[in-house]
This record gives C-alpha cells, structure tokens and sequence, in this order.
C-alpha cells in the first residue's frame, strides 16, 4: 500500500492528499491546545466526536445553502474536503460576551450583545493571532473589500444556522471561529466555509445551567472535555443518549 501524502499538520487535524484532484481528506487527532499550545493534553475520543459534529454542522449548512468544503466523511476520524485556499484570518462571530471580548473590552461574562458582532483575526501563531481590523486586511492584502462583505454574510448566515441548531439542544451559542476559503470555478472564484465547526471552536453554554460544553472546559480545567463534547453530540441526536455502555472517553495526558 503507498503511504499517502500529508499536506499539513496543525494542532488538531492533519490534511493528506484527497483521491481526487481538488479534494483533501481531513484527519481529526485527540490532541487538545489552548493558549497557543501553551497547554496540550490528549483527549481519548476528541477526535472522533468533532469528526461527526462537524460533519453534522457542514451537512446542515449544505441544507440550507450555505456553502462550505464538506464532501462526506470517511471513517470515524477522518472526511473528505474540498481543497480550498484558506484566508489567513480567523472570523469570530460574538452573540454574548465572553473571553477576549470581556478582557479587552471590560464586558462582563454573559452580557448580551447588542447585536452579533463579527471580527477577524490574523492567523499567525508567532504573533498569537492578533485581532485586526478592515483596514489591515485589505491593505495588506490579505482579503478584498469583496471577500470582506462576502466573509461577514457567510459568518452571520452560519451563526443564525448554528445558533438555531443549538437552541433547539437547550444550548446557548454564545460565540464561535470559522475559518473561510477560497476556490476556482472557471473563471469565477468564490468563498466557501472549511476548517471545522466543533466545539473546539465555540463556546456552547448550557442555557438552564450555564455549564460550559466546549473547550473552555479544558482551557479553564472545569472537568472531562470529553464527556462535554458527548453531551453535545448526544443533544443533537448523534449518539445514543447517556452512552452506549462503550468505555467513556478519558484524559490521557
Ligand atoms: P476568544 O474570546 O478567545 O477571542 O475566542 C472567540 C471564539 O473563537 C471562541 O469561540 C473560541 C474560538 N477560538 C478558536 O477557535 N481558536 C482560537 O485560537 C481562539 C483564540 C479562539
């Protein structure tokens, strides 16, 4: 058997060649980070549930017509993609305040927002991703006044999907990361959702309880991010309710 080749590895999944010409497959790994890597552990199963989440998600978004680079999963940890051009900004969509919004801005955690707020952040780990503005995206070319507009609509298109998804599982989004791409038809290009959706890159608060459901869980040590994730999933009907008797997923390391 060849050994396929690999394209990328970031902190949570690895893309390898596709089968086809303009695919990738997307392999989703159990390592967790917070804090530009500072902190890692492993999370036994990690990988497997934002697998089907985010299938879930992407397949949701393809419902309604929300493009994005979902072709259809492969296996328990890995899914076929479309190859896109990833923008290296990381768009934030906020619906309550929480983490940098609070710190830089002194919201208190919680606090509703006026109205989704979208905003971009540089991806670049040696700089922690720094927050930017309009004005330093298309100046430094990183995306047109185009691809601006059309990144907002798409952001606030799945933020509407996605905060609807949640209700619907007694969850409350309170702020989430996508990242966009772009990809070549003819002449034409267009703009496309890709990376992932998971809990990885949300935050999802429980809106009886307010417990945190995503990888806060981990950043702040409130427990097992594991279990969180498989809450998660089994709210929205993608595992049987209270486990299946398997072996629970656990920290390792
Ligand atoms: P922030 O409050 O730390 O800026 O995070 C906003 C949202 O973006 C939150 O849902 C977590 C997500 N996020 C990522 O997916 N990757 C990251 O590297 C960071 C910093 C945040």
């Amino acid at each position: 058997m060849s050994r396929r080749k690999k394209i990328y590895e970031g902190k949570a999944k690895i893309l390898y060649e596709g089968p086809e010409p303009g695919t990738l497959v997307q392999y989703f790994k159990d390592d967790a980070t917070a804090f530009n890597a500072e902190k890692h552990a492993v999370i036994e199963g990690k990988g497997v549930l934002n697998n089907r989440l985010s299938e879930f998600f992407m397949q949701g978004l393809t419902a309604i017509g929300v493009p994005n680079h979902f072709i259809r999963r492969l296996n328990m940890r890995e899914q076929l993609i479309r190859a896109v051009e990833i923008i290296p900004l990381e768009v934030v969509v906020r619906n309550i305040a929480a983490g940098s919004i609070s710190k830089r801005l002194g919201i208190e955690e919680g606090t509703q927002l006026p109205r989704p707020i979208v905003e971009f952040y540089y991806k670049d780990d040696a700089l922690g991703d720094p927050l930017v503005s309009e004005e330093h995206i298309i100046a430094f070319n990183w995306a047109t006044q185009q691809d601006m507009d059309d990144m907002v609509a798409l952001a606030l298109r799945v933020n509407d999907f996605l905060s609807g998804v949640m209700l619907g599982a007694g969850i409350r989004l309170v702020d989430f990361k996508i990242e966009i791409g772009r990809v070549y038809e003819g002449d034409f290009q267009r703009l496309i959702v890709a990376d992932e959706i998971s809990p990885d890159s949300c935050r999802l608060w429980d809106i009886k309880t307010g417990a945190k459901l995503d990888k806060d869980v981990f950043r702040q040590d409130l427990g097992d991010l594991a279990d969180a994730y498989t809450e998660v999933a089994s709210r929205l009907g993608l595992i049987p309710k209270n486990g299946s008797g398997s072996s629970r997923p656990k920290l390792v390391n």
